[in-house]
């Protein structure tokens, strides 16, 4: 089974002041879809310590990475400006394809400023940090992911092109 980690980024969360549901959500789906949890963390709104997980992750060779939360426009969201200063290659793909498709949702879809990227062997992504913005988020990934996952660990080649 493949791992993945969930950085859930919150201050409210990380204060205790409220219960993270977003990142519970997260584990819920994916360990549904045959992958198996590593750690959940909840960390402060802060680009240092948000990337310092993700830092540690990749050093592990978790290979998805999960984040929840603060792609926002409030002051404290930095949570695309820590993946940002971990990752080697962007994988803008997969965060336009989760804006597009969220965009039949809600036009609010277009406020999240999320990114995703490989940092190593760990691809990771951005998601929006509430319960039904990850559920729709992951509908729209889940089995592309995959397919990436295979391909960034050298386990399948590019869709069956050499
Ligand atoms: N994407 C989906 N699929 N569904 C949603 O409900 N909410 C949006 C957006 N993306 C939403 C979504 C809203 S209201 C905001 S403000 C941004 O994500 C940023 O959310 P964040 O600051 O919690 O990361």
């Amino acid at each position: 089974m493949r791992k993945f980690a969930v950085i859930v980024a919150s201050d409210t969360c990380y204060s205790g002041e409220n219960e993270d549901k977003s990142g519970e959500k997260i584990a819920e789906i994916m360990s549904g879809a045959g992958y198996e949890l590593y750690e959940k963390v909840i960390l402060p709104d802060e680009k240092d310590m948000l990337a310092d997980k993700m830092r540690e992750y990749s050093e592990k060779n978790i290979p998805l990475v999960l984040t929840t939360g603060g792609t926002g426009f409030s002051e404290r969201d930095v949570t695309p400006e820590a993946t940002k200063a971990v990752i080697d290659k962007e994988t803008l793909g997969i965060a336009e394809a989760i804006r597009l498709k969220s965009l039949e949702k809600t036009d609010k879809a277009m406020l999240s400023r999320a990114t995703a990227g490989i940092a190593k062997k760990t691809l990771i992504i951005n998601l929006p940090g509430s319960v039904k913005a990850v559920t729709e988020s992951l509908e729209v990934i889940l089995g592309a992911v995959g397919h990436g996952l295979d391909i960034m660990l050298g386990e399948a080649s590019n869709c069956g092109r050499k």
